[in-house]
């Protein structure tokens, strides 16, 4: 009997024989798709082959699909466990054509596989077909289908849509029959619904493409898509028309039965079943990087699990069972999907921490249903307040109580549920309103409410496509915004990271059908993501799907930055010790800031180890990992939040560098931090780490600035240069430049002595440019001395009236330095004489005379200054009349 992992590869070595490339399987947050939740069959990463607006270098593909049909259109959810063919998680077998071959081969390659690789009774196989497609009808019977078994149908079973737009066709199913002693009729008969005749196979004819107004086209070429079912080929291959009686199920569902020590095949059978398959398809969601939150696609991840974690303490687990049956689930399908592996402990460390906050209300939740059942009468459906307060206080997701509900075989009041979730969002949009936040803040709010916050997509990827939901031009909604509008544009989903935490908003564009617009910046607020735009090209409209590419270069940039910031708190505090603390951060595309709390400047030694530890962790090359935790449980293994700020039930726990720090789960963790930003997969994508120095940011916090990747290679390269240029201009190696210039800083010290040494002898000697030096001159029996300069500067002055002090031996000096623009006068006066004259006085009389003010010093030694010279005869007499009394 062949097992699921075995069915798969014939299935995928069959196509590939005959000239298809096996693709992988794309992971269940669609990229190209923004009209879908999860992706839900295989061909949704070749959709625009299909149209032709995407080309690949093969025209045959195939591929085994992780698919989701959990919440949105196709939602199998509240039937998981229940019945032998639901799941919230498949694996759909198919096989491609873009524009290549047709029904002419699709249909007989559909049949050799089944019929001699997979080896099925013919007679057990029925087809049916569009009631109008002669062509497929014809192909069947040349394949050996006899005729009263290809059943045309009109109906659009079979007629195959991705969704409300998108390519599509005419299809042709392949079913099996189980036997009589099961009931249930062929299809198209009134017993259709029985579990008698199974669909095995849909091979869609891909040939039209449907719009939004309803309208259909022809596409330009024809293509098959096709999907089979890997657990429903699997049951019947091994002889079950169950789904959970395959070897893969079997599985998972002993290692249920194991961890909770209960009868895997028991009346407990359902509870194993539906915790086999929300095992699956939590454990994809979480390796695929959804994480569970309160809305959008976090929010289903999060009820699937609860709903399986239910069923857990319906068997009568204690502790939480979830994370225990991951290894199970690794083993048997982590070959085919190496991402399960992967994130093997991501997965365990999530299942176990919802699964523990989930018991803490599990219990009282439970109790209250049970005493509000307890006064209802038989069959009145549960009252919508108590639903609601078992969602808002106990964490119990409507459908959860639903099928909670179903066991005893009542409903909930939905409307009522409906109404008192309207009431709360009333108060909680008023208490928004008196926040204080933006005055424009409530129009975010308003679009959060009825249009739905936006789905960040940016931790797994940078290009995706969205829907517009709302338009924001002025600080009001409008439905278009046309070329040359700058515009506020909020998706329904978006790979650009929104403004926090330091990190800067992403650029890049938004482009829909009919237009373009260049983000220029994005921001967030009430969970909608804002892209702050200038709309380029066409127009864009409310309702558009748009393809969404962020500017990669910059945010690898940023990424860089703010890993490198998360190093830097840690070499910090390594080097200055635990009281550094992070005070702000910026992490933009150029640069990175990042300011804590430290009382001095850091000496050049502590410079110098922060920037070598940086470097070292970068070349370290360890992956950076991210996890969701409480922040308890995050304070617990070491983490640095930030003081102050107020932290939700989970939290992003981002860690990166391998030492032995006592740190991190395995206690060898170098920076563990708090953290919402986008980073690096491996410290070593940072490249290089370069520190720009060290300044005051406020008293007690200091501030680093710091370059990393191409800007700090460029920063490098750059100084390089200019040490190169300062080099030859100095004529010296590099490494010989300090010492050259100290030599010519000294040479030039004594040079400059030398010069005013010379100055000053000339100026003595009244030589050149000074005229014939005057002769002292004898006023009120005083000898008085007194010249103007040039060519002497203001600090040549004190030097030179010293040596007239000496060389008269009693009397009074006054000089004038004419520079121009500028004139310095001193005076001096022997000790002798400074009771009869004082030198203050004497500078001060002079600079009036030449139209200055003031001057000052001690009696035997006065400076002073003023604009202009020409006065310099009067400044002499003003101070012979001082000396005259
Ligand atoms: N896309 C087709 C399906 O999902 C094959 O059934």
């Amino acid at each position: 009997m062949p097992i699921l992992n075995d069915i798969r590869s014939t299935f995928l070595n069959y196509f590939a024989k005959q000239g298809h490339e096996v693709v992988q399987s794309s992971p269940l947050v669609p990229r190209n798709d923004p009209t879908l939740m999860f992706t839900n069959s295989g061909m949704v990463q070749f959709k625009n082959l299909f149209t032709g607006v995407e080309h690949r270098d093969y025209k045959r593909a195939t591929t085994s699909q992780k698919c989701v049909r959990a919440g949105g259109k196709h939602n199998d959810l509240d039937n998981v466990g229940y019945t032998a063919r639901h799941h919230t998680f498949f694996e759909m077998l198919g096989n491609f054509s873009f524009g290549d071959y047709f029904k002419d081969d699709a249909i007989p390659f559909a049949w050799e596989l089944i019929t001699k690789d997979f080896g099925i009774d013919k007679s057990r196989l029925y087809t049916t077909v569009y009631h109008t497609d002669d062509e497929a009808f014809e192909i069947w019977k040349k394949v050996g289908v006899p005729e009263d078994r290809i059943i045309r149908i009109a109906t659009s079973d079979n007629f195959w849509q991705m969704g409300p737009t998108g390519p599509c066709g005419p299809c042709t199913e392949i079913f099996y029959d189980h036997g009589d002693h099961i009931w249930g009729g062929p299809p198209g008969s009134p017993e259709e619904d029985g579990d008698r005749f199974i669909e095995i196979w849909n091979i869609v004819f891909m040939q039209n493409e449907q719009f939004e107004d309803g309208s259909m086209r022809a596409l330009d070429m024809q293509s098959i898509d096709t999907g089979m079912g890997l657990e429903r080929i699997g049951a019947l291959l091994q002889g079950s028309h169950d789904n959970y009686d395959t070897d893969l199920f079997k599985s998972l569902i002993e290692a249920s039965a194991n961890a909770t020590s209960t009868d895997p095949y028991g009346d407990q059978n359902v509870h194993h079943r539906v915790i086999a398959d929300h095992l699956r398809s939590t454990s994809f969601l979480i390796a695929d990087g959804v994480m569970p939150s309160n809305d959008g696609r976090g929010y289903v991840l999060r009820r699937i699990m609860r709903r399986a974690m239910r069923h857990a303490h319906l068997l009568g687990a204690k502790d939480p069972v979830m994370h225990r049956l991951v290894p199970s689930l690794v083993s048997q399908m982590g070959a085919a999907y190496p991402e399960l592996g992967q994130a093997q402990a991501l997965i365990e460390e999530t299942l176990r921490l919802e699964e523990t906050r989930f018991k803490q209300t599990l219990d009282r939740g439970l109790k209250l249903l049970d005493d509000e059942l307890a006064g209802l009468e038989e069959g009145a459906p549960l009252a919508g307040e108590a639903a609601f307060k078992l969602y808002d206080t106990y964490g119990f997701p409507l459908d959860l109580t639903q099928d909670a509900l179903r066991e005893k075989g009542r409903e909930v009041d939905t409307d009522g549920f409906d109404a008192a979730m309207a009431e709360q969002k009333a108060k909680a949009r008023a208490a928004w309103a008196g926040s204080g936040e933006a005055a424009d803040s409530t129009i975010w709010f308003d679009i959060a409410e009825h249009k739905g916050t936006t789905d960040f997509l940016g931790y797994d990827t940078e290009t995706a496509e969205g829907q517009v939901t709302a338009l924001v031009k002025d600080g009001a909604e409008v439905d278009k915004a046309v070329k040359g509008d700058t515009v506020q544009i909020v998706l329904n989903q978006s790979p650009f990271y929104a403004e926090s935490g330091g990190q800067v908003g992403d650029t890049g564009t938004v482009k829909t059908e009919g237009g373009l617009a260049e983000v220029t910046d994005t921001r967030k607020a009430a969970g909608v993501f804002i892209h702050v735009a200038e709309v380029v090209e066409g127009e864009i409209e409310v309702g558009a799907g748009a393809v969404l590419e962020v500017d990669h270069a910059r945010r690898t940039a940023i990424r860089a930055n703010h890993s490198a910031t998360h190093l830097l708190h840690e070499a910090l505090r390594e080097t200055l010790g635990d009281h550094v603390a992070q005070r702000g951060s910026l992490n933009a595309d150029d640069r990175l800031r990042f300011d804590f709390s430290h009382a001095k400047a850091l000496t050049a030694e502590e410079l110098h180890k922060v920037g070598t530890d940086v470097n070292a962790y970068i070349r370290q090359n360890a992956p950076v990992e991210t996890r969701i935790m409480t922040p308890d449980d995050a304070r617990e293994i070491g983490a640095q939040a930030l003081f102050g700020e107020k932290y939700g039930d989970e939290v992003r726990v981002v860690s990166m560098g391998r030492a032995d720090t006592g740190k991190g789960l395995d206690g060898m963790t170098y920076s563990i931090e708090l953290c919402g930003g986008t980073h690096v997969k491996q410290t070593g994508d940072i490249g290089v780490f370069v520190l720009l120095g060290d300044s005051a940011s406020s008293a007690g916090v200091r501030r680093i600035e710091a370059l990393t990747g191409a800007a700090a290679f460029e920063h490098l390269e750059r100084e390089a240069r200019r040490m190169g240029e300062v080099a030859g201009a100095l004529k010296a190696q590099p490494e010989d430049v300090l010492d050259r210039l100290k030599a010519l800083m000294d040479e030039r010290k004594t040079l400059q002595n030398e010069v005013a040494q010379l100055r000053r002898e000339l100026a003595m000697a009244g030589g050149a440019g000074q005229g014939a030096a005057p002769e002292d001159k004898q006023i009120a029996g005083i000898k008085f001395f007194a010249q103007v300069l040039s060519g002497v500067t203001g600090k040549d002055l004190p030097p030179l009236i010293d040596e007239h002090k000496a060389r008269m031996e009693s009397g009074a000096v006054l000089l004038i330095a004419d520079a121009g623009d500028k004139v310095a006068v001193a005076a001096g006066v022997t000790q002798d004489l400074t009771g009869a004259v004082s030198a203050v006085d004497l500078v001060r009389a002079a600079v009036e005379a030449l139209g200055g003010k003031g001057g000052g010093g001690r009696p035997d030694m006065a400076q002073g200054g003023a604009k202009d010279a020409s006065n310099a005869e009067a400044a002499v007499a003003a101070a012979e009349a001082v000396i005259g009394g």
